[in-house]
């Protein structure tokens, strides 16, 4: 059986139960309370590769959770090719808004996906897409087909910031070198709109704290004679954004950089519907920065969201209290030549200058990371257009998106490759929310891609 349609075809059943098995682990990294889970899926993906053909397969350990690492040498001479993934998976809060249980995983139809779509945490993002690269993998070695080398390393701790991945890389230049590293972990524009990531934002993550009177207060007593720091701290939250939502932080938007209008044009180009967009929001305005579409707006403008706010009184009933303490949880997503933990430094400096008398701030940095953008003209992103092309027939669109993958920066600066992100989740299958799901259909033709961009890369590296 030498044709990858046709092994697909034969092997689907097998495909599919291989990786709901994965995803009945809850492999959730934030939360402690499953760390045995989480090395237990680490542990799985090493039997995994094993039995894909791998000759050697290692658990690295780290101030963490693992690495696994695994590889395929068959000629020195031959390009590698670095796979990288990772097998933690989000948080599955608020659970009660699961249609089905997060870790027992079901496949359900649905309207962009009537081939039927896994629902599970993780079964985008990104255990389905990580396995597509073993199942492709063993294809490969089964059919004497894999064209060159190749490397896997999958963590378990990107969506937490990949602390310990950033050490084993910079420790690990020899193990790791190779001629592309290779990620399915982002999206495409659509079923029949086939593209590639070229642009992921990068990370600026701080935690804000606003200290009022030195204990909670009576209302009534204190109110309106001392600062209420939620008040105050979302009176300075909004002050972030002028009228137009542009950010304030001085210094804020002097390295981004400026996309000509041929640029815009170019990615104005790619299919995309206002009103479906907003119809599967359920809103009835898009909203953001002037002067940009929203395409413009989650892809090549950066932002500042509050992901979390709490402090007072929350629960049954009223209580009359001035809370001593407000937080806030805040995310500035980046664009390229932006230098995170200088915009975290400008993000301090000008948060804690805003605080009125009678508060005190304090602002901690939690994580971040550069963000990225990869040529259209290398040899990896031909091998990966040319791969799409034959596999859905029509030539795939470059397209910069909005999420970030901070690693794939240090990538690029420790071992001097160029990342080719080839996702095939739709942004509609609700990565980090509850009911997150990933089509059958996406499993397969991204298991069907993978060894075409192999064979291409290896012949375009002649
Ligand atoms: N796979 C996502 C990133 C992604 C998704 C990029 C879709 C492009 C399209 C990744 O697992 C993720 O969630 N990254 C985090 C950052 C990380 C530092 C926690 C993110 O983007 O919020
Ligand atoms: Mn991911
Ligand atoms: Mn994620």
């Amino acid at each position: 059986m030498n044709n990858i349609k046709d092994y697909v075809s034969a092997n689907k059943d097998r495909f599919l139960n291989e990786l709901i098995e994965l995803l009945k682990i809850p492999s959730v990294s934030a939360d402690s309370a499953f760390k045995q889970d989480v090395l237990k899926t680490a542990d799985a993906v090493k039997e995994s590769l094993e039995k894909a053909g791998c000759d050697k397969v290692e658990i690295c350990e780290t101030n963490g959770y693992p690495i696994v690492y695994g590889e395929k040498i068959i000629d020195k001479k031959l390009p590698t090719v670095l796979v990288y993934g990772h097998y933690d998976v989000q948080p599955a809060d608020p659970i009660e808004l699961w249609d089905s249980p997060p870790y027992e995983p079901v496949i359900k139809k649905t309207e962009l996906h009537p081939e039927g779509a896994i629902f599970a945490r993780g079964a985008c993002d990104d255990k389905g897409q990580m396995y597509m690269h073993v199942k492709a993998l063993e294809f490969m070695t089964s059919t004497n087909q894999l064209p060159c080398n190749v490397k896997f390393m999958i963590e378990g701790e990107e969506e937490v910031g990949s602390v310990n991945l950033s050490t084993f890389v910079k420790n690990n230049h020899e193990k790791l070198k190779n001629d592309v590293i290779l990620i399915s972990d982002t999206g495409m524009i659509a079923k029949d709109v086939p593209s590639i990531t070229t642009g992921l934002r990068g990370l600026s993550y701080v935690e804000v704290e606003v200290t009022g009177p030195n204990r909670d207060l009576h209302s009534g007593l204190y109110g309106g004679a001392v600062a209420n720091p939620i008040n105050v701290l979302t009176k300075m939250i909004a002050s972030l954004h002028d009228e137009n939502n542009h950010i304030t932080i001085p210094g804020f938007y002097d390295k981004v950089e400026d996309l000509s209008q041929e640029e815009r044009a170019e990615m104005a180009k790619a299919p995309f519907s206002l009103e479906d967009y907003k119809k599967a929001l359920d809103i009835d305005a898009v909203y953001g920065e002037e002067g940009y579409t929203t395409n413009e707006r989650n892809s090549i403008r950066p932002t500042l969201d509050v992901n979390g706010i709490w402090g007072g009184y929350i629960g049954e009933g009223a209580k009359t209290v001035i809370a001593s303490k407000a937080y806030a949880k805040i995310s500035m997503r980046l664009v390229p030549h932006q230098d995170w933990e200088e915009i975290t430094e400008l993000f301090k400096t000008h948060f804690e200058s805003i605080a009125p008398a009678g508060v005190k701030v304090k602002v901690t940095p939690h994580h971040g990371g550069q963000g990225y953008v990869t040529p259209i003209d290398s040899i990896g992103y031909q091998a990966a257009s040319k791969a799409y092309e034959e596999s859905f027939g029509k030539k795939p669109i470059p397209q910069r998106s909005g999420g970030s993958i901070p690693i794939v920066a240090l990538f690029e600066q420790e071992l001097k490759s160029k990342t080719i992100l080839m996702g095939f989740g739709l942004d509609s299958d609700a990565i980090h929310s509850p009911n997150e799901h990933y089509g059958v259909w996406n499993y397969f033709k991204g298991i069907e891609t993978i060894p075409l961009f192999y064979k291409y890369f290896t012949e375009l590296s002649k």
